[in-house]
């Protein structure tokens, strides 16, 4: 019997404490209408709280390029293990971050704002450049029944049976741009119902697979960076995604002047020889030994944002792995205030 112990004992509640305090930073802004400002206290935070962890992190999805991110950027190394005299004392570990995914959504204190990360062994995440991607999620009962080049009705109609329900009974969440007037309308030609996000497809892609969040599949096209720490929760919840890169000459106008100009010759520096092919969910995050963490920055659907009271805060995340499976909808009182702080005991 092996005596080594998984890492989720060693990082789970480490990580779950860095989605918990970016999180509780970002939730203090929430309604100011100033999502830069937002996003760079989560980051901030997030990048305090990991660097106190006993891991030699590197940061493969996260803020952006060294030169364009002072935090969390690409690269960049994290924990005590990047620390003077840290070398080769702790695990190695890849981490994707998104201290605030749904930055807008935090300024306008709107529904589904969280704080994210996924970790995995060295290689166990792919290297995915911010590039938009086009997704198709789903959750466990529907995993092998959809094919992302498939006709949307025919996807609808798998997605139908494989849940036991009427396609006029699925809803289908997709985010509200212009690029996707086709799909909504082939998704309402066959009669599904459909909820439009103004922002967060990775919060909306966990929700698909999470029986009776009342979301069914997630479909459209969200940012890379989001779709591939969206595969690391689906591997922790035995769901699926299929997603291909989009590249810049396949978008309209507003959407190209997003993306790098040096677009391609970075992707073949990540390793991305094959831009047009189909990723599943293995091929995103094939790692064996995954930690997915995510906190409720905003009231959302299956998570509850950060509540804040005299004595202490609130948190709610969801932390799981795919070493043991276990999937935790974590509840956490942070007590203040010395001999004054009580703790209530809620319906979360
Ligand atoms: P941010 O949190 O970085 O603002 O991203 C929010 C988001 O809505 C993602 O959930 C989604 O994948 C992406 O932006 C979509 O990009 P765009 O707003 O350019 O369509």
């Amino acid at each position: 019997m092996s005596t080594q112990r998984p890492l989720e004992h060693d990082l789970l509640f480490d990580f779950l404490r860095v989605v918990e305090a970016a999180a509780v930073e970002a939730a203090r802004t929430m309604g100011r209408g100033e999502r830069d400002y937002s996003d760079e206290v989560a980051v901030e935070k997030m990048r305090e709280v990991m660097d106190t962890i006993p891991m030699d992190g590197t940061i493969v999805i996260g803020e952006g390029e060294r030169d364009e991110a002072p935090m969390l950027y690409i690269g960049e190394r994290v924990g005590l293990g990047a620390k003077p005299g840290g070398e080769g004392q702790y695990p190695a570990v890849d981490i994707a971050v998104d201290p605030l995914e749904g930055t807008n959504l935090c300024a306008t204190g709107s529904a589904n704002a969280i704080a994210v990360l996924a970790a995995a062994e060295k290689g166990g995440l792919l290297h995915a450049p911010d590039i938009y991607m086009n997704k198709i999620v789903v959750g466990p009962s529907v995993k092998g029944a959809v094919d992302i080049d498939a006709p949307v009705k025919d996807n609808l109609h798998a997605i139908a049976t494989r849940l036991k329900r009427k396609v006029e009974d699925l809803t289908i969440v997709v985010l509200d741009r212009p690029r996707h007037n086709k799909l909504i309308q082939e998704i309402r030609d066959a009669g599904a119902r459909i909820r439009l996000i103004t922002d967060g497809d990775l919060s909306a892609g966990i929700s698909a697979a999470v029986a009776g969040s009342g979301v069914h599949a997630l479909m459209g096209i969200g940012g890379g960076p989001e779709g591939v720490i969206t595969a690391a929760a689906m591997k922790c919840l035995n769901g699926e995604i299929q997603a291909r890169f989009m590249m810049p000459e396949q978008l309209e106008a507003e959407e190209r002047a997003k993306i790098a100009p040096d677009i391609a010759e970075r992707m073949l520096k990540m390793g991305i020889k094959d831009p047009s092919r189909v990723y599943d969910t293995n091929e995103l995050a094939p790692g064996k030994k995954i930690i997915f963490a995510a906190a409720g920055v905003t009231d959302g659907t299956i998570l509850r944002g950060v509540r804040f009271f005299g004595t202490g805060k609130r948190t709610q995340s969801l932390v799981m792995t795919t070493e043991t499976m276990h999937v935790r909808f974590v509840d956490t009182v942070h007590v203040e205030g010395g001999p004054d702080a009580f703790v209530r005991f809620d319906k979360i």
